[in-house]
């Protein structure tokens, strides 16, 4: 990564572009396995941001038909804290949901929190199934009780950006995950 222009800011590269690939490539030949024979529409929520760069790489992948929506939530909190209090700040756009199966996308699951109130959320919606794909689990992490259905890497408590996680919005687009210097998250 020597002429990368976030190099200076990581201790280390977590997974390379070529790792993630492999681990976006496997997961999706697992969801389309779950998904191939089953009735209704399988509609793919991403959760905004840090899903983008992980849901656009997982759903050129799937060979099964497959709608798109996102959802937006916000925690109470800043930089690298969270209150574990969650919002809902933007709504699926689809209304009548009762046909779907969703599969909520996203890059981390950490705490725990929002996805379990996103999930409450669309279940209470009407949705005919809910299931939740996750990039990274921080399983040491976690407050609530929830597990993932899918999941690429089980990662541990470290500071991690890029492929769609940030810091203070920055490293976004990173194609690769690294762990940040704490000195950067520290100031
Ligand atoms: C991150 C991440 C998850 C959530 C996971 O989002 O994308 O949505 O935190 O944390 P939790 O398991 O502790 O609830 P964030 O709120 O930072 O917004 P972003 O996706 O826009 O970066």
């Amino acid at each position: 990564m020597s002429d990368k222009y976030y190099k200076n800011d990581l201790l280390k590269i977590l997974y390379t572009e070529q790792q993630i690939n492999e681990g976006v490539e496997k997961l999706a030949r697992q969801i389309e396995e779950y998904y191939k024979d089953k009735s209704g529409t399988l509609l793919a929520v991403g959760i905004l941001k840090g899903s983008v760069v992980f849901m656009g790489e997982l759903l050129k992948r799937l060979n099964i038909p497959c709608e798109i929506d996102f959802m937006k939530c916000s925690s109470y909190g800043s930089g690298t804290t969270s209150s574990g209090v969650i919002a809902i700040k933007c709504d699926l756009s689809k209304s009548d949901i009762s046909d779907c199966n969703i599969l909520v996308i996203e890059d981390i699951l950490d705490t725990g929190n929002t996805l379990k109130k996103i999930l409450q959320h669309l279940t209470e919606r009407g949705a005919k199934s809910v299931k939740l794909c996750t990039l990274l689990d921080k399983p040491d992490r976690r407050k609530v009780d929830i597990e993932a259905d899918f999941v690429a890497f089980k990662i541990p408590d470290e500071f991690v950006v890029g492929y769609g996680l940030d810091f203070d919005e920055k490293y976004r687009n990173m194609p690769e995950i690294g762990v940040l210097k704490p000195e950067i998250y520290q100031k």
